[in-house]
């Protein structure tokens, strides 16, 4: 597979203050990342992240057209980027394109788990359907993802599994019944599995965002419930969060900078979640 020019060469997206890094240029060198919706909102910028530290990606999600231009902005930075459709909800897909992607990248390091699926509703309107739809996308589709990549992780020498979840897997949030159970059911997962794996030398951990800007979800949020501003009174340090700062917390578990961290939920929401609404800001 050919590379694309040198790091140096490729315009950086500017919102994913990629040349702010506090890392290591070449902290993954080496390394392969499978990441799932690595194609869009935070999943691209995990992705670009990894890549930016010097990682080749698998982006894997359903739809190819959502995975091509991030692959394309990977390739510029100089790193491999494999696209493969698949559906997470499809066990045998998964266990395909997983198997592949490691025989053809040579290694599986580090599986982001972030294809999600939600959408506002009250839980008695809810439908068997859409209830399954979700669940089926983040729980079972998390579980799918992992058990593929146990092998290949193992088989890397060990490695690093960071699933994303959300700052309501404790509390339940409104209008998100069926994206709180299940995201709540990965979160407990997350731990069965890091106590499982440690003695491959597998670490298992979550990364729980707050509302993140600029997302389908933010903007679908704050459509239906309230203005941007409101949510930002909200937030302690004063904003929401970007997909940078999820990015930046992906990388710090899945690198060696995390080397004795499994089982950990690290949330990323500028203290949203411990300040309460309007917590420390006296003008909101
Ligand atoms: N309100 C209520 N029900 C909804 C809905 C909505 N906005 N969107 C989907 N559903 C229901 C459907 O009506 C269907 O139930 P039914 O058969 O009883 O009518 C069920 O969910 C499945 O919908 P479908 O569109 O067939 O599923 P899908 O697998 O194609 O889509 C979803 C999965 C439901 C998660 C869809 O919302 C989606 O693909 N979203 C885009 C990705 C996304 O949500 N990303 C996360 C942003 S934070």
């Amino acid at each position: 597979m050919t590379r694309g020019p040198a790091r140096e060469d490729a315009e950086l997206d500017p919102s994913l203050e990629l040349d702010s890094s506090p890392f290591r240029p070449d902290l993954l060198e080496g390394r392969v990342a499978l990441v799932t919706g690595g194609g869009t909102g935070i999943g691209r910028g995990i992705s670009l992240w990894l890549a930016a530290h010097g990682a080749d990606l698998v982006l894997a999600s359903r739809n190819r057209d959502h995975l091509e231009p991030a692959a394309q902005e990977i390739r510029a930075l100089g790193r491999r980027a494999l696209v493969r459709p698949m559906d997470v909800r499809d066990p045998d897909r998964v266990a395909t394109v997983v198997r592949e992607a490691a025989h053809e990248m040579e290694g599986l390091h580090i599986v982001v788990n972030n294809a999600a699926g939600n959408f506002l509703t009250r839980a008695e309107e809810l439908s068997p359907n859409g209830w399954r739809a979700v669940v089926e996308i983040v729980l079972d589709g998390t579980f799918h993802v992992c058990r593929s990549a146990f092998e290949p992780l193992r088989d890397s020498g060990g490695g690093a599994v960071v699933n994303i979840t959300t700052t309501y897997v404790h509390t339940g949030a409104a209008f998100m019944a069926h994206s709180g159970a299940a995201k709540a059911g990965v979160l407990n997962l997350t731990r069965s599995l890091a106590a499982e794996w440690g003695r491959h030398g597998i670490r298992v951990n979550a990364v729980a965002p707050g509302l993140v800007a600029g997302t389908e979800g933010a903007r679908r949020l704050v459509e239906s419930v309230g203005r941007l501003a409101e949510f930002e009174a909200g937030v302690p340090l004063g904003r929401l969060a970007a997909p940078a700062d999820v990015a930046r917390a992906v990388l710090f578990l899945a690198s060696p900078a995390g080397a004795h961290i499994s089982g950990a939920h690290l949330v990323v929401d500028g203290g949203e979640s411990v300040g309460g609404k309007f917590g420390g800001h006296e003008d909101a």
